[in-house]
């Protein structure tokens, strides 16, 4: 297994700035490059990008980069057997809705787990494409059932770093192993009412692709407190690369406060200290480790260096770069309100249907009006958030409690566990330009994540009244605000070159 020195990082060191995953698609492939290409880590979002290929493809493909990806897929049936399903040259006739497609569960058939690795694959490889930098794939745990055949497209496209938050990643290292050695793997998968171990989900590398020669990525572990830190650096089995260690202000999930829940006058969950990881503890395990939520200043990152870290994750400072996917109007209007000094962002106890806390953006014409929210059909047909249960005849179901209640409440689910629940399948695809329509004409509205520790980006638009690059935000982050230099410039002499 690689060392995390020799390739999480430029020759000589790791790379000071991650740029966080941030799903679904606003950590394109264009935003991972432009951040690989200015020395650091570059990271897309690997969640749901089976979905993300399938509707670029519908929509025309237009700048024919999904079509080059693909023309590099080792197997060509299976980029083939996809585009014939999926490409719509010149793109969808207005108001057509977006085709179904396979939704994830315990059983996967060839199909389905062909446009998972595909759609990682594409994204990966674009993302590396004509550089020498690291690029990373970010992964929720939670979403379990996409993750062998995601992470396997990822490795296919020869990825560096998988990243993983959301959960307890202890079976991942051991996955990386089998996938790269090309063995058949098993990702237990939690099933409500199941016993540990008795569900899973399988991929056979060699089975579905034939035999392929590919790296094994380090694995970074996303956690938020240091006791879980340490329980995964304590067994070389469940060993992680290194950790990122991300505070409550983080932009999308957090993890729920310790201890007995309290809410604001605004309804937000209160984080207090006992929510902060030790990072004294985090250092003393010597693994390499990064610092995330509000580090995405250039003080934060010399603060984060200081306390022993190799750096920091930034998002927000990244969401915001015009480099980002998410789309241009939406970004506009974040941009507006920051120059007013009127961008809020709340910590939602209840939108997120896996129960976590959830940081939305308060912006007109999205799902943040709760006007807009109550006007949405409630249903679930994308399901990347199910989880799945026993039912009580036996075989196994799957919920979510953004579905319609009475779904819901037959599948055994309460009602008052589903009351406020936001679809965020549906809103974050239409964050990213690739919303669904309805057949009735219904358009699925957008819901914007970004953390609450704005001070990086108030102080950027300062500069960058317009808008900033991600390569502008690198340099700022690195060096400063005494910094302009001109785009394109390597960041401050680090190595861009591969090292293994
Ligand atoms: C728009 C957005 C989406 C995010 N989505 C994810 C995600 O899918 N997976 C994840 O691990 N972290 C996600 N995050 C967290 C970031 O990767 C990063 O750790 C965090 O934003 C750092 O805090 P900052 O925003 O204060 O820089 C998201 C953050 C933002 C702003």
């Amino acid at each position: 297994m690689s060392s995390p020195s020799a390739s999480t990082g430029p020759p000589g060191g790791h790379p000071r700035a991650i740029q966080g995953g941030m799903g679904v698609a606003v950590s394109s492939w264009r935003l991972a490059s432009a951040v690989a290409r200015a020395g650091q880590l570059g990271v897309v979002s690997g969640t749901a990008l089976d979905l993300v290929l399938a509707r670029r493809l519908q929509d025309g493909d237009v700048d024919g980069s999904c079509r080059r990806a693909m023309a590099a897929f080792p197997v060509p049936e299976v980029a083939d057997r996809v585009l014939e399903r999926y490409f719509t040259a010149g793109g969808r006739a207005a108001g057509r809705p977006y085709l179904p497609q396979p939704r994830l569960a315990l059983r996967q058939t060839r199909a389905m787990q062909e446009l998972i690795v595909l759609g990682s694959f594409v994204e990966v490889w674009l993302a590396r494409e004509r550089h020498t930098g690291r690029v990373g794939i970010n992964l929720l745990e939670k979403v379990q059932m996409a993750t062998p055949a995601a992470v396997y497209g990822a490795m296919v496209a020869g990825v560096d770093v998988v990243l993983m938050g959301a959960g307890v990643p202890r079976e991942i290292p051991r996955m990386l192993d089998r996938l790269a050695a090309q063995e058949p793997v098993r990702l237990p998968v939690h099933v409500t009412g199941a016993a540990v171990g008795e569900h899973g989900v399988d991929l056979d590398p060699v089975g579905l692709l034939g035999p392929l020669t590919v790296r094994r990525p380090d694995l970074l572990a996303i956690v938020s407190a240091d006791v879980l830190a340490a329980y995964l650096a304590r067994d070389e089995a469940i060993r992680p690369d290194g950790l990122v260690v991300e505070g409550p202000s983080a932009g999308g999930h957090n993890a729920p406060p310790r201890g007995r829940p309290v809410l604001d006058d605004l309804g937000q969950p209160v984080f207090g200290p006992r929510d902060a990881a030790d990072v004294a503890k985090v250092a003393a395990l010597g693994l390499p480790f990064w610092l995330a939520g509000s580090f995405g200043t250039p003080e934060a990152l010399q603060a984060a260096q200081a306390a022993g870290a190799c750096g920091v994750q930034v998002g927000s400072l990244f969401a915001l770069s015009s480099d980002s996917g998410l789309a241009p109007s939406l970004r506009e209007s974040l941009l507006a309100e920051l120059r007013a000094g009127t961008l809020e962002v709340r910590t939602d106890p209840r939108a997120s249907p896996t129960g976590f806390p959830f940081k939305v953006a308060q912006l007109a014409g999205t799902l943040s009006d709760e006007r807009l929210s109550a006007d949405r059909p409630r249903l679930c047909d994308l399901g990347y958030l199910r989880t799945p249960y026993v039912r009580p005849g036996g075989g196994v179901g799957y919920h979510c409690p953004s579905e319609p209640l009475l779904t819901h409440a037959r599948k055994g689910g309460s009602v008052a566990e589903a009351a406020g629940r936001a679809c965020l399948c549906n809103a974050l695809a239409a964050n990213v330009g690739l919303g669904q329509t309805r057949p009735d004409g219904y358009v699925e509205q957008p819901l914007v994540t970004l953390g609450t520790d704005l001070e990086g980006p108030l102080r950027l638009v300062r500069t960058y009244p317009g808008g900033w690059s991600a390569a502008e935000a690198v340099r700022w982050l690195l060096a400063g605000d005494a910094v302009p230099a001109p785009e394109g410039q390597r960041a401050l002499g680090m190595n861009t070159h591969r090292t293994t």
